[in-house]
């Protein structure tokens, strides 16, 4: 079962319905609360001291016959197990939260104690927190993430569940809220099945837990749920917005952005909906990698405000070029994970994590593109894009062997796919929604991602639409040659492909340059992943084996060479900037549980491949082969 229970009318099935088309929602999913922006929002934020509790066998949600959970097992209650025991020397629990063992929160349990280095089952996270609600505002848990499903209490009752482990989501509490003390439990389980999206084989780690950001946010009766302004194809700044509470219908609303004079204004529709637009003035700055000027945007309605600092750019295909602001553009790029510097890391993105990953892209690589892989990425990840000037790849991980002709996990990939492309509307640093990576052909995975391909395109006309796919190849005479043979590709707007010739297959290094790639589409192409394993100071000069810097750095060297000779390769994202952690990876020597594919160590470390690639960025930007 996926999503999550609570009020609010229509808002969610509105937003970015592609540039106004009347009625189009039909079965466009999406969330009931978007809460654009809601960091900008009154709140308390709840980042810090959380208890926990494992719960292999998942007794706080079901008895060992099935039902109900026990009194003894029900972690979410507000019971305070010491003084009841106290009082009642014959009452048994099995749990007391409040005497747990206490963490910092967000972050993955991974590295909250050893034993829990691989477990993927239900924990418990509790908190208590002071709360002082005035008037008739509102209130709303919002969770930035949790990996993978959600079951959330507050004071001891039930208020949702959500499934995905990427996305956010909320809860309105407002009913609950007390004036004092507030308890907030959440059984976070990390378990994949052949249902969840991705599904149990992935080549990262799992991460489990709740990995982001958790706020109890305050709303007016009446507020701003979503809120966006872009720039039209057509020239045309266009903004529109959806509110939810009882004063939705017929409320006087506007959009301004001060430092270009500039204000929309009118009224919302029944639904608490409204869209406008206006003629862009001359004196508005395009946003670019090379520019990234984001402008202070203000939406209001009745006495609800919500700021917003967004980038106005446009961004399509036509033929084999891909146009920013109509002029054609390399993305000179990089496939990062989720996953902060250092050789324990928890999944705990700061805004210094997440700089300094990005600016080793941006000035380091000299690259003007990332590939955030194969998930939804942090909120703040693709806000700091736009600060930094970072083209963006957004994905949701449709990976490998997914359960196509299950309907649920289908429901599931396109509620992830919503939540992904709600949250970020109104970041210009995203380009390209990618609904899938490396999932093989047939007839049953083409619909189901033909549905998700129709759900981007109905939710946002004003961005890219891709996936990575496979290629076919074939040697005659000693040349590869090497095509995209995916019905798919006449679905999307830009052809990505992972190749990995010279590592898992092909030929050797000397032949990579010789590949032949032929053109099947009149589309742009762009190698989303390419790479080569690397343990970071071991050189190997002389063997120049794999797992050797040498080796990858010979590797790199002929791939961009294979790049050079392919006139409709319009970018690429190498795999990976930073060795991550993987089950999949034991090699006891080069890997010890990591994927060794990165540029830089798991600390930073600069392998030569590094070099090569920067440089070959350098030369490619001074040519000035392209804008940036
Ligand atoms: C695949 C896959 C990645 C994986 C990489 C690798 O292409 O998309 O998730 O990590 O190859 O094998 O290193």
């Amino acid at each position: 079962m996926t999503g999550v229970i609570i009020t609010g009318a229509l808002s969610g099935l509105f937003f970015g319905l592609a540039a106004f088309p009347a009625g189009a929602a039909g079965d466009l999913p999406g969330p009931d609360l978007v809460l654009t922006n809601s960091a900008s929002r009154d709140h308390i934020d709840l980042t810090g001291a959380w208890t926990y509790s494992i719960d292999p066998y998942r007794d706080g949600l079901k008895s060992f016959h099935g039902n109900g959970p026990g009194l003894g097992h029900r972690r979410y209650e507000t019971t305070d197990v010491e003084a009841v025991t106290r009082e009642n020397p014959t009452a048994r629990y099995e749990y007391d939260m409040r005497r747990e063992k206490i963490v910092t929160l967000p972050g993955s349990w991974i590295n909250h104690a050893p034993e829990l280095r691989h477990y993927d089952g239900l924990m418990w996270y509790a908190r208590e927190f002071d709360a002082a609600p005035e008037g008739d505002e509102r209130a709303f848990l919002r969770f930035g993430a949790a990996n993978y499903t959600a079951h959330v209490w507050f004071n001891g009752e039930f208020v949702g569940r959500h499934d995905g482990g990427f996305t956010p989501f909320a809860f309105e509490v407002t009913d609950l809220l007390e004036d004092g003390e507030n308890l907030l439990v959440v059984g976070v389980d990390a378990q994949r099945t052949d249902q969840t999206v991705p599904p149990p084989v992935t080549d990262w780690e799992t991460y489990g837990g709740l990995t982001r950001p958790i706020r109890l946010v305050y709303t007016s009766e009446t507020f701003i749920d979503e809120a966006r302004t872009w720039l039209g194809r057509d020239g045309r700044i266009m903004a529109e917005l959806a509110l939810d509470g009882p004063g939705a219908a017929g409320q006087a609303v506007s959009v301004t952005i001060e430092s270009l004079g500039l204000t929309l204004d009118g009224r919302t529709d029944r639904n608490g909906m409204w869209q406008g637009s206006i003629a862009a003035p001359d004196t508005l700055s395009l946003w670019s990698p090379d520019n990234p000027t984001l402008y202070d945007v203000t939406f209001a309605a009745g006495d609800d405000t919500l700021p917003e600092r967004i980038g106005f750019r446009t961004i399509e295909v036509r033929g084999t070029d891909i146009l920013l602001n109509g002029e054609p553009i390399y993305l000179r790029g990089i496939s990062m994970h989720e996953e902060e510097l250092g050789s324990d890391p928890g999944r705990i993105m700061t805004e210094p994590a997440i700089r300094a990953l990005l600016s080793e892209i941006k000035d380091g690589l000299n690259g003007n593109f990332v590939r955030l892989a194969h998930y939804p990425h942090s909120e703040l990840t693709t806000r700091l894009a736009d600060e930094m000037g970072l083209l963006v790849w957004s994905e949701i991980p449709v990976y490998w062997l997914i359960d196509w002709n299950n309907d649920d996990t289908l429901a599931e990939a396109r509620m992830m796919l919503a939540e992904n492309m709600m949250r970020d509307m109104n970041r210009a640093s995203i380009i390209i929604w990618s609904v899938a990576n490396e999932t093989p052909v047939g007839d049953a995975r083409n619909s189901f991602l033909r549905k998700l391909i129709a759900d981007v395109r109905q939710r946002d006309d004003t961005r890219l639409v891709s996936a990575a796919l496979l290629t076919e190849s074939t040697t005659d005479n000693g040349t590869m040659r090497s095509w995209i043979d995916d019905p798919l590709a006449d679905d999307l707007d830009i052809l990505a492909v992972n190749t990995y010739n010279g590592w898992y297959g092909g030929p050797d290094l000397d032949g990579v340059d010789d590949i032949v790639w032929e053109a099947r589409h009149e589309k742009p192409m762009i190698f989303s992943e390419f790479g080569a394993g690397a343990l970071a100071g071991f050189a190997d000069e002389e063997a120049r084996r794999k797992f050797s810097e040498s080796f990858q750095a010979d590797y790199y060297r002929a791939t961009l060479a294979m790049s050079e000779n392919i006139p409709f390769l319009k970018g690429m994202s190498p795999w990976i900037l930073k060795d991550f952690r993987s089950p999949r990876r034991q090699h006891p020597v080069y890997q010890q549980g990591w994927n060794r594919k990165g540029l830089i160590s798991e600390t930073g470390q600069r392998k030569q491949a590094f070099h090569v690639l920067s440089d070959f960025y350098r030369e490619m930007q001074t040519a000035g082969t392209t804008q940036d």
